[in-house]
C-alpha cells in the first residue's frame, strides 16, 4: 500500500495538469448548444481511462454519452466487484459577469483550484480515477475489480443512465456503489453522508393575454399574469416558513431525538452558515435547526422566475406570460409521484379564472437513506480516517443524486456517499472551486477504500 500512496504523493503536480484538462471542456448538459462539448468531454475522459491502463467505452444514449470504464475483470474473477460512479457535465456557469476567471479556463490560487465543475463533479471522481491509476501504474494487485460509470446527464435528472443500468444490469452488477458527489462540513471533517434528499421539478405557466398589451391601454381591465403568479407563489409559505400546501408534510417522518442531537454535533454554526451564504439573516421553516431545515426536511424553491420586459429602461406592457421554474425537496418516505401530484393540483386549484394554468413536469426522484453502521459503512470510515488523519463524521445532506435509488434497484447495491466537496465550493455558483488538499485526500482515501472495502465483501 505504502508505494501506492507514495505514487499518489509524487504525482501531484501532473494530476492537477490533467484534472485542469479535463476542466476545459464546458460541459454544460443543460444547453443544447454544449452537445458537442460533452460529446468531446467524454471521448477525452475515455482516453484518459486507457491510458491509466482502464478498459474504457464511450457509451451513446439518447442524450449525453456515459463512459464505462473497467479493470481487467477476468471472466472468472472471484474478487468483489464495486463500482464508482461520477457526472462529467457540469452546471450552467451563469451569470458569467460574477466569475473572477473564466469558468472553463482553470485557474490555480494557493490550494484551491477555480473552474465550473471542478468540485461537481469532475474533481471528486478524477480523485478516484488516480487512485486507481496508482495501482495499476505501480502493479499493485486491486483487492476488487472496478467499474467507473461516469455519466454527462446527473445535472439534469439522469434520464437515460437508468435505462443504462437496466440493460446492463449483469455488466453493472455490484456489491457496493461508491460516489464522491457530496461534500465535508469543513477540511477537519471528513464525511460520510448517509441521506440525500429526493426532488421533483416542474415549471409553471401562467397565460394571459394573447400577446404583451399596452399597459395603459389595457391595465386594469386584464389581470397581469406576473403579478397573479407572484400571488399564487406567495399565497404557498407561511410567516413561520412553511409550506401552506395541504398534504405536503404528509409522509415526512419525525427526526429521531438520536438523530437531533447527532445533526447538531456537526461543526457548522448559524453565525458561519449567515457569512458563508451571505444573507441578511438566516430564514428557514421554524422548529427546525437550520442543519435540519436544508438536509431533513422538504421545501419549496423558486429556481427562475420569467415575464414581460427585462431589457435597458421601462417598457409599459402587461406580459402575455409570467413563468416559474420550481424544485421541491423531498425527504426519505415522500414518493415523489404522489407528491407531485399533491403540490400541481393545489396549484391548479388556486389559480384564478383569468388566466390559464400549464404545468410542465420535470424530473423526479425519491430521497436516499443508507444505514450508517453497516460493514461497508465502517469501512469507508476507516479509510476515511486513515486517509485525512481525522475522525470522520456522519452527515446527511440535501443535495439529490438521483441515480442512487436506481443503483438498489436496478444493481441490488446500496451507495456510500464519501463526498470531497467543502461548503465554500460554490457548487452551482459562480467562482466554482474544489480544494486540492480534498482532492489528494480523496485520492488517497480510495485507495485505502478498495483494501477495506474487500474484506466486507
Ligand atoms: N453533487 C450534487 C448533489 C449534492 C449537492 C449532494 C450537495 C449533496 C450536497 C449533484 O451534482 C447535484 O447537484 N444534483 C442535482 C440533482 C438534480 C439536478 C436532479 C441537485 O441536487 O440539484
Ligand atoms: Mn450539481
Amino acid at each position: 500500500m505504502q508505494i501506492v500512496l507514495d505514487y499518489l504523493k509524487r504525482n501531484q503536480a501532473r494530476f492537477v495538469a490533467e484534472l485542469c484538462e479535463f476542466l476545459r471542456f464546458p460541459s454544460v448538459s443543460a444547453q443544447p448548444q454544449h452537445e458537442q462539448d460533452l460529446r468531446d468531454c467524454a471521448g477525452w475522459l475515455a482516453n484518459h481511462c486507457r491510458h491509466i491502463g482502464l478498459e474504457a467505452k464511450v457509451c451513446a444514449t439518447a442524450g449525453h454519452p456515459i463512459v464505462i470504464a473497467t479493470t481487467n475483470r477476468a471472466k472468472n474473477s472471484r474478487k468483489p466487484h464495486f463500482m464508482v460512479y461520477g457526472h462529467y457535465d457540469v452546471q450552467p456557469p451563469e451569470p458569467l459577469d460574477l466569475w473572477k476567471s473564466p469558468p472553463f479556463e482553470p485557474r490555480i490560487a494557493g490550494r484551491s483550484l477555480f473552474a465550473r465543475g471542478s468540485t461537481d463533479n469532475k474533481g471528486q471522481h478524477f480523485a478516484h480515477l488516480k487512485a486507481v491509476e496508482a495501482y495499476l501504474k505501480t502493479g499493485t494487485p486491486l483487492p476488487c475489480d472496478l467499474t467507473f460509470v461516469i455519466e454527462g446527464e446527473e445535472e439534469v435528472g439522469s434520464a437515460n443512465l437508468a435505462k443504462f443500468l437496466k440493460s446492463h444490469r449483469r455488466e453493472l452488477a455490484c456489491a457496493t456503489v461508491v460516489v464522491s458527489d457530496t461534500g465535508m462540513p469543513s477540511p477537519e471533517h471528513p464525511a460520510l453522508t448517509y441521506s440525500l434528499r429526493g426532488i421533483i421539478a416542474f415549471e409553471i405557466t401562467l397565460h394571459g393575454p394573447s400577446r404583451d398589451l399596452h399597459s395603459g391601454g389595457f391595465g386594469g381591465s386584464v389581470d397581469n399574469p406576473a403579478l397573479a403568479l407572484s400571488q399564487l407563489l406567495g399565497s404557498l409559505r407561511d410567516k413561520n416558513g412553511r409550506i401552506a400546501i395541504p398534504g405536503f408534510y404528509d409522509d415526512v417522518k419525525p427526526l429521531t431525538a438520536y438523530e437531533r442531537k447527532q445533526l447538531a454535533r456537526l461543526p457548522i454554526t448559524d453565525a458561519e452558515l449567515q457569512k458563508l451564504t451571505g444573507v441578511k439573516k438566516l430564514f428557514g421553516e421554524r422548529g427546525f435547526t437550520p442543519t435540519e431545515q436544508r438536509s431533513a426536511r422538504p421545501t419549496f424553491e423558486i429556481n427562475g422566475l420569467t415575464s414581460g420586459y427585462q431589457g435597458e429602461g421601462s417598457k409599459t406592457i402587461v406580459p402575455a406570460w409570467a413563468r416559474a421554474k420550481i424544485t421541491c425537496r423531498l425527504v426519505p418516505d415522500q414518493n415523489p409521484a404522489r407528491f407531485r401530484k399533491i403540490v400541481c393540483n393545489h396549484l391548479k386549484n388556486i389559480c384564478p379564472p383569468s388566466v390559464r394554468m400549464e404545468i410542465e413536469a420535470g424530473h423526479g426522484a425519491e430521497a436516499y437513506l443508507v444505514s450508517p453502521t453497516s460493514p461497508q459503512a465502517q469501512a469507508a470510515l476507516r479509510a476515511l480516517r486513515q486517509a485525512f488523519n481525522r475522525e470522520p463524521v456522519l452527515q446527511r445532506e440535501g443535495g439529490s443524486i438521483p441515480i442512487v435509488n436506481d443503483f438498489k434497484k436496478f444493481l441490488g447495491a446500496d451507495t456510500l456517499l464519501l463526498g470531497l466537496g467543502l461548503p465554500e465550493d460554490n457548487a452551482h455558483s459562480p467562482n466554482e472551486k474544489f480544494d486540492l488538499d480534498c482532492f489528494e485526500n480523496g485520492q488517497r482515501m480510495s485507495a485505502l477504500l478498495w483494501p477495506e472495502l474487500s474484506r466486507t465483501a
